[in-house]
């Protein structure tokens, strides 16, 4: 047996997206953050295209794409897969500074990949009326980094020096996912996907094996949401009354474009789909107060639109299918009825 050097890694966990972004994951992975002991928060993919809202000591905050751990005091790192756009970067360090946090922790891997001007451009003129994106330049930048003719962070050392990342990870590692599964390139509606890998595999990007995971959490809402053009997510879905009340009570505007979301009930088949690949070991499923508030308890199931009386029924309902699909590596279900916290 080999000797452990006290510089290794002891475990990573991973918070990740089931659905199509915004399940709750800035909450989670705040509340880990805030709770847990951990030496790192790390982001592996993607770029300002997120929007993870969480609340510090009772204030909210909204950040899109420096890592949740910076809140807590904890080193937040932008991983080698991720796309940084130099000047919505310097404006989120400038935010969290003039509200107090140190941003000294923030760090970029010198391989991370530049969103330019160009990119915005281009986003905008092909992509955004077309797939919907958020315009921020992300598919346009993964573009070129696959051509092998980007920038990375390590060609702007001038603009980025203080936050350049130089170490290794070690200790206790938390990873932030951004997206979610069915926006992922390989599992989602291709092309109407996000162009990076949103699967906690991915992970091992930021430079550790798999066998380093602990735990993955899983985030997902009690309904489904989709911002961005989607056929699996038809315009009428605006027309229908109890959907529509659904969005405006759970506040479902996107964080990043200010898009009305569009609104289904949960599909439990996608769900099991994407637990299992993930390989989640715990489950968060975020809103429940919504549906309890609105007295709305349906779901679909292998194609048929279940209803229920009650929460109780819909909840067992729901845990006794994953129970019997997803009991191999899914360990823990959490409701969480609070926007702030679990
Ligand atoms: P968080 O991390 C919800 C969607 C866009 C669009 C598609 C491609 O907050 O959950 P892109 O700009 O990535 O090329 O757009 O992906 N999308 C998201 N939807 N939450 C997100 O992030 C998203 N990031 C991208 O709406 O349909
Ligand atoms: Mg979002």
């Amino acid at each position: 047996m080999l000797k452990k050097y006290s510089m290794s890694i002891e475990y990573v966990d991973i918070c990740c997206g089931l659905a199509w972004g915004d399940e709750g994951k800035g909450k989670v992975v705040s509340q880990l953050s805030k709770e847990g002991e951990y030496d790192f928060v790390c982001r592996w993919a993607g770029g300002n295209n997120a929007g993870h809202t969480i609340y510090v000591d009772g204030k909210k905050y909204s950040t899109h794409l420096i890592p949740s751990g910076v809140f807590y005091g904890i080193k937040s790192i932008i991983g080698p897969g991720c796309v940084l756009n130099l000047r919505s970067f310097n404006e989120e360090l400038n935010y969290l500074k003039e509200n107090g946090f140190d941003i000294s922790l923030v760090k970029v891997s010198p391989r991370a990949h530049i969103v330019t001007e160009e990119h915005i451009e281009e986003d905008k003129a092909k992509y955004e009326k077309t797939i919907g994106t958020t315009a921020k330049g992300i598919g346009p930048c993964y573009k070129d980094k696959y051509a092998r003719t980007g920038k990375q962070a390590i060609d702007y050392l001038f603009d980025l020096e203080k936050h350049i990342w130089d170490e290794k990870l070690h200790g206790k590692v938390l990873c932030e996912g951004a997206q979610g599964f069915w926006l992922d390139i390989d599992y989602g509606n291709y092309p109407y996907v996000t162009s990076s890998t949103t699967l906690p595999y991915s992970a091992c990007s930021l430079g550790f094996a798999p066998q380093k995971i602990r735990k993955i959490y899983g985030a997902v809402k009690i309904y489904d949401t989709r911002v961005g053009y989607d056929p699996d997510f038809p315009e009428r879905l605006y027309d229908n009354e109890e959907l529509k009340t659904i969005a405006k009570c759970g506040e479902e505007y996107g964080t990043t474009t200010g898009r009305m979301r569009k609104v289904n009930y949960l599909n439990v088949n996608k769900l099991i789909k994407s637990i299992k690949i993930s390989g989640v070991t715990d489950l968060i499923v975020s809103k429940v107060d919504i549906l309890e508030k609105l007295s709305i308890y349906k779901y679909y199931y292998n194609g048929k639109l279940l209803c229920f009386n009650n929460l109780e029924d819909m909840i067992n309902g729901i845990e006794e299918v994953l129970n019997k699909e997803c009991s191999e590596y899914l360990k823990e279900i959490i409701y969480s009825n609070n926007p702030e916290k679990i």
